[in-house]
């Protein structure tokens, strides 16, 4: 045994320990505290990339990731909820040949697992949204590109051939919006996510206490653009009633929108930010192809519930009518699975390859990939279930 396999094992030994108090628990959980970055292979999961991340970032680039809202109430109930649904695995079921891929859109994917869309990956790494690209690419899934990319979309698309999906905020008008869809559609991209959950501008206190923006690393030479970066499109000055509110083009805009944006967009149209039954079921009434579940990532309203509790009401609204895709909070391979097995498509991630990126560049994109990729195969594999038509609710005991 090496001197630091044994350190590991002595601390992972004492860490474990129930006779310490939390806190110290928590400290010794943190083994990169120090400044030392481990080589890329040596993380085991998803959540290991969050520290060095965070060490490698200016502290205002990396709160603007990690931000939730207010108490950030929603931010941990996100990921505390996967912790009530348990599964119900089957035995000596033939689960040797597994099979993870679909087909979404016309896209073919070798997993259920998207890059949800984000704002400036360049906060992360110079390459920003060409390396987030390539990872996506190398693993045969779709990066959703922000509207608020670092990088000119002219670029990204250059830069991978793999299917790119685009995400929309409205703004900073309506002919601006459709100016801009139809520089999207002649770069070739097929389909559209339009996000209604980001009408007024949030209070994001991390971000406020800074009091400074985000540093913006990209190179000159990447052709990268300064950017804003808020995630908003540019605000609408609000009545001064209310003293600070910010709001979007989003929150003047209603149904009649989505409709006239169909009519314009030759694809399919997904809806992102739904968090309930009856939205879902309108979703469908208006021709939507698929809604993404979503609380944004908890960053706009504070007790949003969390999204794998109201994908069962969204579901059983939307009976099949359409795709629903969900994101917030997934970090394991268990967390996809309990999703699929509710009745979602696929799901996306977003802080996580934001994660990867920071910490190693496009390599940390795909590892985050890989791994998530590995893990919902193990836990299809030990339930019994070799294929994506296999999972149903019979995998879950919820409650
Ligand atoms: C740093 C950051 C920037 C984001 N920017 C956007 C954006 O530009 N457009 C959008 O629709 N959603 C945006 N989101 C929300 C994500 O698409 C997604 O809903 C959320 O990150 C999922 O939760 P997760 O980070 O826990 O995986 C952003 C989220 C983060 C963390």
């Amino acid at each position: 045994m090496t001197r630091r396999e044994a350190a590991a094992a002595f601390f992972g030994m004492v860490a474990g320990s129930p006779l310490l108090p939390r806190e110290v628990r928590a400290q010794i959980d943190q083994p990169y505290q120090h400044g030392y970055i481990p080589p890329l292979e040596d993380l085991v999961n998803i959540f290991e990339f969050d520290p060095i991340c965070r060490m490698r970032l200016p502290k205002q680039n990396y709160d603007y990731i990690a931000t939730g809202v207010d108490n950030e109430w929603s931010l941990r109930r996100n990921r505390e909820a996967f912790d009530k649904i348990t599964f119900r695995p089957r035995m000596l079921v033939n689960a040797s040949d597994l099979d993870l891929s679909l087909d979404l859109f016309g896209t073919k994917l070798s997993f259920p697992v998207l890059i949800a869309p984000t704002a400036g990956h360049g906060l992360a790494h110079p390459d920003g949204e060409l390396a987030t690209a390539g990872g996506a690419a190398a693993l045969e899934t779709v990066l959703i590109l922000s509207t608020n990319s670092s990088h000119p979309y002219e670029k990204v698309v250059e830069a991978t051939k793999f299917p790119k999906w685009f995400q929309l905020y409205p703004g900073p008008d309506l002919e601006g919006t459709w100016d801009r869809l139809d520089r999207v559609a002649s770069l070739g991209f097929k389909v559209l996510v339009l996000t209604v959950d980001a009408g007024y501008s949030a209070r994001r206190e991390r971000l406020m206490r800074n009091r400074i923006r985000p540093a913006v690393p990209a190179p000159a030479s990447t052709g990268a653009r300064r950017r804003r970066t808020r995630e908003e499109e540019p605000e609408v000055p609000s009545r001064p009633k209310f003293y600070g509110l910010g709001t979007t083009l989003m929150h003047q805009l209603d149904w009649n929108f989505f409709d006239e944006l169909k009519k314009r967009w030759n694809g399919p149209v997904l809806v992102k930010g739904i968090l309930t039954g009856e939205d879902g079921d309108l979703a469908a009434r208006h021709g939507a192809d698929g809604v993404i579940v979503s609380n944004h990532g908890a960053r706009y309203l504070e007790y949003a519930p969390s999204t794998i509790e109201v994908l069962p009401e969204i579901v059983d609204a939307v009976q099949g009518r359409l795709p629903v895709l969900i994101d917030g909070g997934f970090r394991r391979g268990t967390d996809v699975l309990k999703a699929l097995a509710i009745g979602a498509t696929a799901v996306c991630v977003g802080r996580p390859p934001l994660w990867g990126l920071g910490a190693y560049g496009e390599p940390g994109v795909k590892r985050v990939l890989e791994l998530l990729r590995t893990e919902l195969a193990l836990a299809m594999g030990l339930c019994g279930r070799r294929n994506l038509k296999s999972i149903d609710r019979s995998v879950l005991r919820m409650g």
